[in-house]
């Protein structure tokens, strides 16, 4: 297959480089392409001409988005709609990287391909136009995915993630205060990436597809578990939190489940992969 991926030194680009490393693959990096510049990334999409294109590039530092609307949109929706036009023109596949903030939280239990989505940020609400847009290809996979964790770290997130601050707080704190009233999908960027092969290589109908590990957990039940896990003795407390942290509203809940995929596994083996990934 001739996958070109967009993001490729991001979190989940990475570990998408590493499951799809023995196929003809174009691994394209921010410096390399600009998704929100039409005219280039058609040239640079022609000169490769793969089968598939991931794209994981997004604009998702959350308060960000909130500071900088125009930006979230351009790269979030008008980037995809560039993509989806390009892929359409020249039957490519298009997988966009969707979120699991497309959801308010009010449902309360984990969240499938069929709900309604309903963001409650301009992160959010970029993400879902961003959604809207892909269809403009009939040949589009839309995967959600959540709270994710990889070797390489969130690039929006300064290369961090929750799971290396942890790390980094067990070694510097005595205790800490985490959101307990937060519940969420922690989802190792390699599952996905093993899941996104999996459903290319199958040739699953195309559409929206929920990709996280199985289980849902609060921030708190996370890191107790991630301190368990490596032996760490700092004492955690439970901290709640509004749906508006810092003026920005964020679903309470955005655990999500698929009524199309069979489960990954849990997240608690997951993390136990990605520590021994980290070698810790
Ligand atoms: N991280 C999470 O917890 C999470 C949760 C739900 C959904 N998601 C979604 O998952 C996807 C991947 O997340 P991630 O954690 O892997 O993010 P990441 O580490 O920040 O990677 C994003 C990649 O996209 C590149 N990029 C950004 N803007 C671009 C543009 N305009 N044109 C071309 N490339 C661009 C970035 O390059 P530079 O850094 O050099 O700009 C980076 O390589 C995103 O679409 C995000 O919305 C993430």
């Amino acid at each position: 297959m001739k996958v070109l991926i967009i993001g490729s030194n991001g979190q989940l680009g990475n570990d998408l480089v590493r499951v799809f490393d023995r196929d003809d693959l174009y691994p394209l990096t921010h410096q390399e392409i600009e998704i929100t510049d039409f005219s280039r990334t058609k040239n640079i999409i022609e000169k490769f001409m793969p089968e598939v294109i991931i794209n994981t590039a997004a604009f998702h530092n959350v308060p960000e988005c909130e500071k900088k609307p125009e930006r979230a949109f351009l790269v979030n929706s008008i980037g995809v709609k560039n993509l989806a036009d390009i892929c359409r023109a020249n039957n490519i596949t298009l997988v966009y990287i969707s979120t699991d903030y497309v959801f308010d939280g009010k449902k309360n239990s984990p969240y499938n391909e069929d709900d309604t989505p309903n963001p409650l940020n301009v992160y959010g609400i970029s993400k879902l136009a961003g959604e809207f847009l892909a269809k403009r290809t009939e040949k589009h996979y839309i995967i959600r995915v959540a709270s994710l964790f990889g070797v390489s770290g969130c690039r929006a997130k300064g290369g961090g993630n929750f799971v290396k601050t942890m790390l980094n707080f067990a070694k510097t704190k005595e205790s800490i205060q985490v959101t307990s009233n937060i519940i969420c999908s922690p989802t190792y960027t390699l599952d996905a990436a093993k899941k996104i092969r999996e459903i290319l290589d199958e040739g699953f109908p195309y559409g929206i597809y929920h990709v996280t590990n199985s289980g849902s957990c609060s921030w708190y039940e996370f890191a107790v578990e991630i301190f368990n896990q490596i032996g760490a003795n700092i004492k955690v407390e439970r901290r709640i939190e509004n749906e508006e942290i810092a003026g920005v509203k964020r679903p309470l809940y955005s655990a999500l489940t698929s009524k199309k995929i069979k489960p990954l596994r849990h997240w608690k083996e997951a993390l136990k992969a990605y520590l021994k990934e980290e070698k810790i």
